[in-house]
């Protein structure tokens, strides 16, 4: 009786589904459960879940771990890196746990209402080699980790009963060249839909025509139908804009097929363009109607904006000439890992931003597509990348294992996801890959070239080369639109020259090293430095052998109208790849970051921020606290965008100095190299063109450690479980100067609605977990990160270090 009547009812649900309004997308990021080994029928109900955890999605089951050395070390010859002979490498990967395998399982949130929909699941990415079930079955996988991915899951689906979802990972080892990350560290989506909706990633918007008076805006909507629709299906866009006013509406009709393609256009007067500045976007509302019935709505974010790379003027954005300032991220969050957290990706961003970098490229893979979401909104543009890989393999265990069976669909995803984007400005194929020596490079660029042409012919293809002078005999430079050159800065004005074709501008730069706080002497250019204690000067004047200083890439910056611009590896530090401590050392990090892993600014930043930024800028280097130094030369460097500045030590003037072209270095710094170092002050004041004092800067030798000094970024923060304070932990002296050779042991104390998320001192050769709720402090400094709970109120964060004068500080969460 019971089954007749549930028949009847999914009978008359099925009927009445073409008028259920809308989709419906829930966000699946609670009451996950998760176990980090493998479980035979781990794709089914468990009878004891004793063993598994109960986790909230994204989730990197690696990032809490421990530090092991023996981790993942790779026993390799890295061409790239002119190797003779294979080496061992050791921290490569981060010496995190992110191995084996993991399986989660959930309960999917449908219920007997639903029946008659189409249910899709969508995963942002998921690392690595995923396989899905629903109900034990199984329903597809995906290996690449960081793709989005999505399955109809319509016909595994039981709407009268319970709903089992369970993931199977693997991470093998020497399956990356850095920290990549384990789990379900992005987004995962349930979609419930009407059977005529619209598709997966199914709207692509252009905008062919932009000028300042009018843009024509270009809507393709794919509508998957069901079989048996008889009706016409009418779509119908409505263009708002920020403010949230409708600017503009079109509306189409079409015959019922199964895939139903429309193709609108409209005009926008006036458009408020997309810019770095002012980066505006726009809203486009596709509803679906049957019978006059609304069926589906689906929101698509874009803007206005033009794009032009020219072989001999480089960059233009919306007509007008722009050099691209960017920086390469890996997609870890520091101490956060790889799970992506919204605030966590903003505050690097905004750093950039501050920095007065323009574009950001995601190296060497998909980002997230929050990432991409706050580059619209911020205004920055983007290099999004899709490999390190393709057939010939720099790792074991890498991509280059599925490259033939998955390339294409990796690559198409990417692009349809993206490419509504208004921040990115170009696709690229790869980095360094390794088939730029092989005569079949030029075959699989090619390939790859016109998989992006076909899904988005607005927007250059590009890769990052290594070896030019191969790519260029193979052709593979022939089937790309745009010529990243990574490390070529002394070659530019010759390739020019040799190749007026070409574009050319500079898609990893720099490389240049550094620890945050450390300085070493004497000072000096260093190209592959070394020393023991695994730091690494923050003078800015040391480099990997294949690399540079940033001022040598400036000079050339400047000088070469033609190349488009840079994007300086990196712009933060990233786990993994601690070059040059890599062979059998404690480094687990790397030192390549203008900013270090806690998110801390590196001296760096400054002389970046002086070239690139509007901003005044003035900032002292090194700090004044020599105690083994008294009476013998310390150089003081000078970040600033003023011309010229005076050095005082003790009051006692140094000279003024002037930026001046002798050399790459006094171009862009100002420097004293002759300063004997006596306690006490330094000040530099800087002077316009006309000689006038505009601006100054101090900095004092400290005294004995006596406090700890709490600096939040935010002092309220959403309650909503993911939002996140990052306080800035220091160590001041009595009269509250800082001590920048401070090591303090400190402990963290976290209560009230929120808890202690991660610390992180930037040190890239110490070991404490990020877990831990204690670590030393690192030249002066360190960060705490707080997660707020789901609840209204108070969290309170107690910082306590032996006889230090402990402090509190208050978070509110709303
Ligand atoms: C490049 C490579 C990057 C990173 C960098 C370090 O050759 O593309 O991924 O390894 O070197 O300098």
């Amino acid at each position: 009786m019971r089954k007749k009547y549930i028949a009847l009812l999914i009978g008359i649900l099925q009927c009445l589904q073409i008028f259920c309004a809308n989709r419906e997308v829930l966000l699946l990021d609670k009451d996950w459960y998760f176990i980090n080994k493998e479980v035979i029928n781990g794709e089914t109900e468990q009878s004891d879940y004793s063993a598994w955890q109960k986790v909230s999605v994204p989730h990197d089951w690696a990032i809490r771990g421990n530090f092991d050395m023996n981790l993942d070390k790779q026993y390799i010859q890295m061409s790239e890196d002119n190797d003779k002979e294979f080496k061992l490498r050791t921290g490569r990967t981060g010496a995190l746990p992110m191995f084996g395998v993991g399986w989660y399982q959930k309960i999917l949130p449908v219920s007997i209402e639903d029946n008659g929909k189409k249910i899709f699941i969508e995963f942002d990415g998921a690392m690595s080699l995923a396989k899905v079930y629903i109900n034990g079955n199984f329903v597809g996988e995906w290996p690449y980790g960081y793709s989005s991915f999505s399955f109809d899951i319509t016909k595994f689906i039981q709407f009268d009963r319970e709903n089992l979802l369970a993931v199977r990972l693997e991470n093998k080892p020497e399956s990356s060249r850095w920290y990549a990350g384990a789990g379900i560290y992005r987004n995962v989506r349930l979609v419930k839909t009407n059977p005529v909706h619209i598709a997966h990633w199914g709207t692509y918007i252009t905008t062919p025509l932009v000028y300042k008076n009018s843009a024509v805006v270009n809507i393709k909507t794919e509508i998957n139908c069901s079989e048996n629709l008889k009706n016409e299906v009418q779509l119908i866009t409505e263009i708002h804009s920020k403010a949230g006013s409708i600017i503009g509406t079109v509306k189409s009709k079409l015959k019922p097929t199964e895939k139903l393609k429309f193709n609108q256009e409209l005009k926008i007067s006036k458009p408020n363009l997309w810019n770095i500045e002012n980066p505006d976007l726009y809203k486009a509302v596709s509803k679906v109607y049957v019978k006059n019935q609304l069926v589906d709505t689906f929101i698509t974010t874009f803007g206005c904006r033009s794009i032009r790379f020219d072989k001999d003027k480089g960059f233009f954005l919306n007509d007008k000439p722009l050099k691209i300032k960017g920086v390469c991220l890996h997609h870890d969050l520091g101490p956060l890992g790889a799970a992506v957290n919204k605030r966590a990706t903003e505050r690097q961003l905004l750093m950039m931003k501050e920095m007065g970098a323009n574009a950001i490229r995601t190296s060497h893979n998909p980002p997230s597509p929050e990432l991409l979401e706050l580059c619209d909104s911020i205004g920055l543009m983007v290099q999004v990348e899709a490999f390190d890989e393709w057939r010939i393999g720099k790792n074991q265990n890498g991509y280059h294992n599925y490259f033939d069976q998955w390339a294409e669909m990796d690559l198409r995803n990417m692009l349809q996801r993206d490419r509504n984007h208004p921040s990115v400005i170009m696709w690229s194929l790869g980095n360094e890959i390794r088939d730029q020596r092989s005569l079949q490079g030029k075959e699989t660029t090619h390939f790859l070239a016109s998989i992006c042409r076909e899904e988005d012919p607005t927007r250059p293809v590009t890769a990052g080369f290594n070896r030019h002078n191969d790519a260029i005999k193979n052709g593979l430079t022939d089937e790309v639109d745009l010529i990243g050159l990574n490390y070529k800065t002394p070659e530019y004005k010759t390739l020019h020259t040799k190749y007026p074709n070409y574009i050319f501008y500079a898609s990893e730069t720099a490389s240049t090293v550094s620890t945050r706080g450390e300085y070493k002497f004497p000072v000096k250019e260093v190209k592959g430095p070394w020393y023991n204690d695994y730091q690494l000067s923050s003078y800015d004047l040391e480099y990997a052998y294949w690399a540079s200083t940033p001022d040598t890439e400036f000079e050339m910056q400047d000088d070469c109208e033609f190349i488009s611009g840079e994007f300086v590896w990196t712009g933060f530090d990233y786990l993994g790849e601690p070059s040059p401590y890599n062979e059998g050392t404690p480094a687990k990090s790397s030192y390549f970051g203008i900013v270090d892993l806690a998110g801390l600014k590196k001296d760096r930043f400054y002389l970046y921020q002086s070239k690139w930024s509007d901003k005044p800028v003035l900032h002292l280097l090194p700090h004044w606290n020599w105690p083994d130094r008294i009476g013998q030369n310390v150089p003081v460097f000078c970040y600033t965008n003023y011309p010229k500045a005076e050095l005082f030590v003790n009051r006692k003037s140094q000279g003024v100095k002037e930026k001046d072209k002798s050399t790459k270095y006094s171009r862009y710094r100002l420097m004293w190299n002759d300063v004997i170092y006596q306690p006490g002050e330094i000040k530099v004041i800087a002077y316009n063109e006309n000689n006038k004092a505009v601006n100054e800067q101090k900095i004092k030798t400290a005294g004995e450690p006596h406090s700890v000094r709490l600096t939040a970024d935010r002092d309220t923060i959403i309650a909503d479980g993911k939002d996140l304070c990052f306080v800035t932990v220091e160590i001041m002296d009595k009269e509250g100067n800082l001590c920048s050779r401070a090591d303090n042991f400190l402990f963290f104390d976290v209560k009230g609605v929120g808890k202690l998320k991660a610390v992180c001192n930037g040190n890239p050769i110490d070991q404490t977990s990020f877990s831990s709720n204690y670590m030393h402090v690192f030249n002066g400094k360190m960060v705490a990160v707080i997660e707020s709970g789901n609840d209204n109120g108070e969290i309170k964060l107690k910082v306590s270090g032996g006889k230090l004068l402990s402090k509190e500080l208050i978070i509110k969460t709303k």
